[in-house]
């Protein structure tokens, strides 16, 4: 569980960010070479793996369903796959923590099994939506059990229903609910396809592909038929985007920066913030592009510039979702105004970033007006909030107000209940305060 001490997070304002870093592993990738890793047949080498709580929470799960994975050393695994059809019934529930990703993807795949199971999570997660997998997975003829009218978590998956392919319409953009329903499809009789709203992430398409595994993307539509099998291979973890991302806002905002982000992962399907941040006036410039084992990685470089507001295109909103945070802080510290639509998403996250981020921008003195599915932002002075912000346990809540402290005009930002950076992000404070971020943590009496 991420249930760490309350940790504080205390940061001077002002200052500048200078350097060259790798920052941790992708959080969806890690999960997802878990996930196909002991789904396959042979030994699958995880390099650059995210030793986060919520990848080491997936590996577990797994471990406890019988496959034997050594490490996380130095972001190394390796997993000894045991093939779609070898896992064993897990002895007690399954404990995701805090990640949604796990939860979502693992319904798709236990529905499969012959066995039953049971998918539990932290305070956060057990208050996050699942009907958005249960309904397809119940379509598919699976039987999931959930709490209550939105389908809280605990998930009790009853094994042994036989899943037929189905065609499903995503009623929302998420790579959540597509994965889950292609993973599902591993399992079932004949094709299973979905169809997207609008383009999300594909690293599951991409590495199923990796793991031999034929997926077909017409336009919108993604489909795979039942009853193959996935073939190991070595994955290379490219370094996340949105961990990035607070450092590509930090750079930006901050002045007389300049700062190297290396080896980050620019799958298109991801590169929202760069956009974003591009039409904001960013002054960001790729290298050493190339390609690592299906995911395109390249290495980021940032320097300070004026940004300005603008209305963020919706079609940008689910290639940017995680880092809507960090961007309210780039809007508050931008001229004039950001009007963010069509990211009602954000409020079923973590916590409800478009309410949370709201308030820690106006205990910071901006004028930050949260609408239904966005925000209307006015960029302006930022000043130290008299009382500490509070993250609600959101690992990014907390990374992004860190973030804003550099454009405090005076004081220090003190932000709560911190520990949960962890699930992403494990050694942001050393890597931020390698930078030039003045920052220090410390448990509160
Ligand atoms: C993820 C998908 C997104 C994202 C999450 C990771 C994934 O969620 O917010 O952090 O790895 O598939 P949704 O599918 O709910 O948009």
């Amino acid at each position: 569980m991420s249930h760490g001490p309350n940790i504080r997070y205390i940061v001077q304002a002002g200052g500048s960010l200078q350097g060259t870093a790798r920052v941790a592993g992708d959080k969806s990738i890690s999960h997802r070479s878990i996930m196909l890793g002991a789904l396959a047949k042979g030994t699958t080498r995880v390099t650059g793996f995210l030793e986060g709580e919520d990848s080491l929470n997936t590996l577990k799960a797994f471990k406890a369903m019988g496959v034997t994975i050594e490490g996380p050393d130095q972001g190394k695994v390796t997993i000894e796959g045991v093939g779609l059809r070898g896992l064993k019934a897990p002895k007690a529930p399954l404990d995701m923590g805090n990640s949604g990703t796990a939860m979502r993807l693992m319904s798709g795949i236990l529905a499969g099994q012959a066995f039953d199971s049971t998918l539990i999570g932290d305070a956060s997660l057990s208050k996050r939506p699942m009907k958005r997998v249960t309904n397809p997975l119940a379509l598919m003829g699976a039987r999931v059990d959930s709490q209550g009218e939105k389908g809280f978590p605990p998930l009790v998956i009853h094994g042994g229903s036989p899943l037929k392919g189905i065609h499903y319409d995503l009623p929302m953009a998420s790579a959540q609910v597509k994965s889950c329903v292609l993973l599902a499809g591993l399992y079932a009789e004949g094709e299973t396809s979905v169809t997207e709203p609008a383009p999300t992430r594909d690293h599951t398409e991409r590495m199923l592909r990796g793991f031999g595994y034929d997926v077909k993307t017409e336009g919108n539509r993604m489909s795979l038929v039942g009853g193959g099998e996935l073939t190991a291979t070595d994955i290379d973890v490219p370094a996340d985007i949105s961990s990035a991302a607070f450092f590509m806002v930090a750079a930006s905002i901050a002045p007389n920066s300049d700062v190297v982000l290396q080896h980050v992962g620019i799958n298109p399907t991801r590169t929202g913030v760069i956009d974003i941040l591009r039409l904001m006036g960013a002054d960001i410039s790729l290298s050493n592009e190339k390609e690592v084992g299906g995911e395109p990685v390249a290495d980021i470089r940032v320097r300070s510039a004026q940004l300005k507001g603008i209305a963020i295109p919706e079609s940008l909103v689910p290639l940017a979702i995680d880092e809507f945070p960090v961007l309210f802080v780039a809007a508050a510290c931008a001229s004039g105004t950001t009007v963010l639509t069509g990211a009602e998403e954000l409020r079923v996250k973590e916590s409800d970033r478009i309410a949370v981020m709201a308030t820690a921008l106006q205990q910071m003195g901006i004028s930050a007006t949260p609408t239904e599915d966005g925000c209307i932002i006015e960029g302006g002075q930022l000043t130290a909030p008299t009382s500490p912000i509070q993250s609600h346990g959101d690992h990014r809540i907390a990374m992004a107000s860190a973030i804003a402290a550099l454009k405090v005009n005076s004081g220090a930002v003190v932000i709560d209940d911190c520990a949960n950076v962890n699930t992403s992000f494990p050694g942001f404070v050393s890597l931020a305060a390698g930078l030039g971020l003045a920052i220090r943590q410390e448990l509160p009496a």
